[in-house]
């Protein structure tokens, strides 16, 4: 097994999450690779270097650019706020490091292609924490699509709703609320909420060919942390919109911080000629299945608890009928990419997979501003 060094940027939310899945992958995986937490950087040296001991990275470094110089370092992996991602991709890639980075990939498409051309040129292996993909009852979504079980696709329905931002009393800007000012964050519930929506639907149901989005702020204002004082919210509040996948299925989209009474409520529903698909984030260890084939008078929907051994990843887990949870699907998208490392098969989304989810969130913006169908660009 070989020593894969990371340096770590950023280490608020996502930063903890990756660790764990890095610390915890070999203990449950057989896998080539070791990650090894050499050193974490971040802005501030006391934080920094608490964070460092709490999770027992080797060293810190308070400016990224120092992290990526170092020659013991084999993987950046970026879990800053947005708009730092190409920077520091582009530095990591030209540094001949391998690169992870958070979601979404840039704060737009052309951000998003100098990404991908530098990972490309520089031929490092590259990944995009579209974590979802790794709940064992989604990828077993993915199984049954495969498989053809489903037939024909006629409808992909998804939303993402939260509700932390309807007190317009709460600053925009700065640490965690980054995601509420559009300098940092690019966009609203669109790069943020349905970006992960769209990471799945396009990897379960294939290309996105055109969309029609809206999008409300319904702050129009707010203090900002930074410079203290009040400023226009640039960000979408919410969105929804209606898209026409490339098999010729329908699809609508919804995402918003405004739905009282929601917290993470991300759910997605596939309507398929001989069968259809429930799956609800709230409930993640569980896949809704309803088969046409089924003897009439038992037919229904059948609620599988994801957590048999044939189940994708489980049987590195524990026994049937415990189920696993949010943190495991870091771990298992770490395992993937540490056995693509080894088998020359990159686990995905790549950059460039990921960058065909940012198209169709800009195609949705822009619609939203032009209130017509827009074509998804190539990408
Ligand atoms: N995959 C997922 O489910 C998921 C969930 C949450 C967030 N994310 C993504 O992860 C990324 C980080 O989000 P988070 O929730 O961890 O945010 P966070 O606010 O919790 O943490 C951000 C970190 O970046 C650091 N940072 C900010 N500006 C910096 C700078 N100029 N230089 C160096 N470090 C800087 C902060 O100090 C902090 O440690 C975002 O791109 C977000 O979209 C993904």
């Amino acid at each position: 097994m070989k020593d894969l060094n990371i340096g770590l940027i950023g280490y608020g939310f996502m930063g903890r999450a990756h660790s764990n899945a890095y610390k915890r992958v070999n203990d449950f995986f057989s896998l080539p690779y070791r990650p090894v937490l050499k050193a974490v950087s971040g802005r501030d040296a006391a934080n920094v270097e608490a964070f460092a001991r709490n999770w027992r990275y080797e060293s810190v470094e308070t400016d990224w650019r120092k992290l990526i110089a170092r020659e013991d370092i084999d993987a950046v992996d970026i879990c800053t706020p947005n708009n730092l991602h190409k920077d520091i991709a582009i530095a990591a890639a030209k540094a001949g490091k391998m690169v992870l980075c958070e979601k979404p990939l840039s704060m737009n498409v052309e951000e998003g292609r100098e990404m991908v051309k530098a990972v490309e040129s520089a031929g490092v292996p590259n990944m995009v924490w579209y974590n979802y993909r790794r709940a064992p009852a989604v990828t077993l979504a993915k199984r049954l699509i495969d498989e053809g079980r489903l037939g024909r696709i006629f409808h992909y329905r998804a939303k993402f709703l939260q509700d932390w931002t309807i007190n317009a009393e709460l600053p925009q800007g700065g640490a965690a609320l980054w995601r509420l000012d559009a300098a940092a964050a690019g966009s609203g519930v669109t790069g943020d909420l349905l970006a992960h929506c769209i990471d799945t639907a396009l990897w379960l149901n294939g290309p996105i060919d055109s969309v029609a989005g809206m999008t409300e702020t319904f702050v129009k204002q707010r203090k900002h942390n930074l410079t203290g004082k009040v400023e226009k919210v640039g960000i979408d509040d919410a969105c929804a919109f209606l898209a026409r996948f490339h098999n010729g299925s329908l699809a609508t989209f919804e995402s918003t911080r405004y739905a009282r009474g929601h917290k993470a409520l991300y759910t997605f529903e596939i309507n398929g000629e001989n069968a259809s698909i429930f799956w609800d984030l709230h409930d993640l260890h569980r896949l809704q299945w309803f088969d046409y084939k089924d003897e009439s008078a038992l037919r229904g929907w059948r609620s599988i608890h994801v957590s048999e051994g044939e189940h994708p990843y489980i049987k590195n887990w524990w026994v049937p009928g415990l189920q696993l949870g949010y943190e495991h699907t870091f771990v298992h998208q770490v395992a993937d990419f540490l056995e693509g490392l080894a088998t020359g098969k990159p686990a995905g989304p790549t950059f460039k997979e990921a960058l065909e989810t940012t198209a169709v969130c800009d195609a949705v913006l822009k619609s939203a501003g032009t209130g017509c169908f827009e074509k998804v660009p190539k990408v």
